[in-house]
């Protein structure tokens, strides 16, 4: 079953879903992520998990709507069903006994680092986690991340809530502060995890990203995932998407994440303009 049980919006064009699937959650582990179909003609879409309540089976995702499968995907209702959720996916991160763990969550990347937050802290280490969002509107998962570790630490861009600046203006200030930092690890947009990077590279913090290329099958067949970690080539969706970020190619990540925006915003201002053809189609194929 993979029916929506619980659906709300966190700002604008960001909902959260609670999904049924019972036999997912029971494997799901955090770092992993799910690939989703709205229906049988659906794109695949891959979705980090935001949440694993094994108790009831349920699967917690964010969706933002960047273009037409996710603008499609947020109109879904309580009580409506994905045609597939696919996974567990990828590799867990590796969770051990670090000491001092850093989470770092960004923008609508907060959600995936709360389950990882949560590994942590049950594995025993101390956690201190850092969510950054542009406003104090924006900023999602205070109560859960609050919950989850040791030190909540919020920054906001224009000041509005938190520290004023990056999720790097605290990082930053904890190196220079000489706390003992034993493991960073971190999920948002790619120039965020390039900072993070960039910031525990001198004092040789052992820093995670997990990174998010464009993904087809999730399966290492299609290629169409490779980053560059170390020099060599890696398939995100089976050998992370948790990687060494200071090994981690940004520069050729984020020219392959802007291969198809054009073809993107096509299909996003055509799906905004004329609407989902998708049912007419299904309704054709089965005459
Ligand atoms: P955003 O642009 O609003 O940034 C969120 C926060 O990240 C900022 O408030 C800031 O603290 C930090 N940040 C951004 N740029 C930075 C920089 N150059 N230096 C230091 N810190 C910086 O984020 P958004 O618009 O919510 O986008 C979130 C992104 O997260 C999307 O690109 C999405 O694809 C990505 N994401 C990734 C994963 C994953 O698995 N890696 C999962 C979910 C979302
Ligand atoms: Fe196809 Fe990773 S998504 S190889």
């Amino acid at each position: 079953m993979t029916k929506i049980i619980d659906k709300c919006e966190l700002f604008e064009k960001v909902h959260q879903f609670k999904i049924e699937t019972p036999h997912l959650v029971s494997k799901a582990k955090a770092g992993q992520f799910v690939i989703l179909r709205q229906n049988e003609m659906g794109e695949r879409v891959p979705m980090s998990i935001g949440g694993l309540d094994k108790e009831n089976g349920i699967l917690t995702i964010v969706i933002q709507e960047v273009g037409k499968t996710s603008a499609s995907m947020n109109r879904m209702k309580i009580g409506d069903s994905f045609a597939d959720v696919v996974g567990p996916l990828g590799l867990p991160t590796n969770i051990e006994k670090y000491g001092n763990c850093i989470c770092i969550g960004g923008g609508v990347g907060i959600p995936p680092i709360y389950p990882i937050a949560q590994a942590l802290k049950e594995a025993g280490n101390n956690v201190t986690t850092i969510i950054g969002a542009r406003s104090k509107t924006l900023l999602i998962y205070e109560k859960e991340l609050g919950d989850a570790s040791d030190q909540l630490l919020i920054s906001t861009d224009d000041g509005s809530y938190g520290t004023h600046g990056f999720v790097t203006t605290i990082l930053q200030k904890m190196i220079d502060d000489s706390e003992k930092i034993d493991m960073v690890i971190c999920v948002g947009p790619v120039p965020m995890m390039k900072a993070v990077v960039e910031t525990t590279r001198e004092p040789r913090i052992k820093t995670f990203v997990s990174l998010n290329p464009i993904m087809v099958d999730g399966t290492g067949m299609c290629g169409a995932c490779r980053v560059t970690v170390g020099g060599k080539t890696k398939f995100a969706c089976v050998d992370g998407p948790d990687f060494d970020g200071h090994e981690v190619d940004f520069d050729e990540m984020t020219k392959r994440q802007k291969m198809y925006i054009k073809q993107e915003k096509i299909s996003y201002d055509k799906f905004l303009h004329d609407g989902c053809n998708v049912n007419k189609q299904i309704e054709k194929l089965n005459k």
